[in-house]
């Protein structure tokens, strides 16, 4: 995958060169701090990637590409406070290393800022984009509002789980990709379609990531492994789990993400892998990433680009359905 270095490293040297040297520095200094820390960089890639697979050049679509990968950091920041959590990319997350406020200010800052980087198109395509982003900004809002309701609910069905994930992180992946085609000035049709192939591989994505927050490795993943049983996210393998186990797996599971434990959750995070292991959960779970993931590749074998740039696509499919952080 050569391609996807090329488009990491200039993608790394453009952020490396907007960095806010500004004061205050306590609005700052986390901005940076979270921006520069070793993400996968997958949403500005998919931009450049769009941009490419339909004719233009990827250096077009850096703004863009920026824009996307600063709101990804906003909401993580934000997404961090909400979930409690201690760990990102396996350093501190912002408001254990500063403070609550700090997060919110900061991660606020961040949206203005991902906006800002669309000042850099013209017209056209500056309205185009924008309403692409801000639709699916409002989306990504609504999904993390369901996210954490479906915490203290002890009936949520597998569709409403598809429902909340395809927002909170599958439309960002599609608007990514889209961007890339708005950028390179293609049809409509063909929009849509890069669009829905995002979509699809963000919801294989958000699978994996559920997948992984029990089951991951510690030192590869980068955040608190287990941190979703905690929280008593209501995940596929959770769900799944409720629908295919025996009775005694159901009563315990249920019984298990009753409450929110406040001290050593050791216990609660082995019992409830056990059972997602058991009850045919986790191994539905590796299905269903599967199963989108061939989705998505369906579709992308129809958009109207070279054989060379479908392979691309697929490339990157296969890399996000096998990763391990
Ligand atoms: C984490 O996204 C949030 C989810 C939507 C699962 P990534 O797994 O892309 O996080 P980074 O940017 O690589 O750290
Ligand atoms: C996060 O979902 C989605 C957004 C930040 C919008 P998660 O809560 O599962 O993401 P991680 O696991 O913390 O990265
Ligand atoms: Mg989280
Ligand atoms: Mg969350
Ligand atoms: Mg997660």
């Amino acid at each position: 995958m050569e391609k996807l270095k090329t488009y990491q490293e200039a993608f790394l040297e453009f952020l490396l060169e907007k960095r806010i040297k500004e004061e205050p520095n306590n609005l700052y200094a986390p901005i940076n701090y979270i921006l520069e820390l070793r993400g996968k960089r997958i949403r500005p890639i998919l931009t450049l990637m769009g941009a490419e697979v339909f004719g233009a050049s990827y250096e077009k679509a850096l703004p863009a590409a920026m824009a996307v990968e600063v709101f990804h950091n906003f909401s993580l920041v934000h997404d961090d406070i909400m979930d409690e959590a201690p760990l990102r990319r396996g350093k501190e997350t912002v408001h254990t290393k500063w403070d609550i406020n700090t997060g919110i200010l900061s991660g606020d800052a961040m949206l203005i800022l991902a906006y800002q980087h669309f000042e850099n198109y013209e017209a056209k395509l500056f309205k185009e984009l924008v309403q692409l982003f801000s639709k699916t900004a409002r989306e990504v809002c609504e999904g993390q509002q369901y996210d954490v309701d479906f915490e203290t609910r002890n009936d949520v069905t597998i569709e409403q789980y598809l429902h909340m994930i395809e927002y909170k992180t599958a439309v960002l992946v599609g608007c990514a990709f889209q961007m890339g085609a708005i950028i390179a000035e293609v049809t409509a049709e063909e929009q849509v379609k890069i669009y829905e192939f995002g979509r699809l591989l963000g919801i294989a994505f958000q699978l994996q990531d559920d997948y992984l927050d029990a089951f991951g490795d510690p030192e590869k993943f980068g955040k608190q492994v287990g941190g979703d049983i905690i929280e008593n996210k209501k995940t596929y393998l959770y769900l799944k789990s409720i629908e295919i186990g025996s009775e005694k797996e159901v009563s315990t599971l249920k019984d298990l993400f009753k409450d929110k434990l406040e001290g050593d959750n050791q216990s609660k995070i082995e019992q409830s892998k056990s059972i997602f292991n058991s009850s045919g959960g986790a191994a539905a779970t590796q299905d269903a990433i599967k199963s989108y993931t061939e989705k998505a590749f369906t579709i992308a074998n129809e958009l109207s680009i070279s054989e060379e740039n479908k392979q691309l696509l697929l490339g990157f499919g296969t890399y996000l359905m096998n990763r391990r952080t």
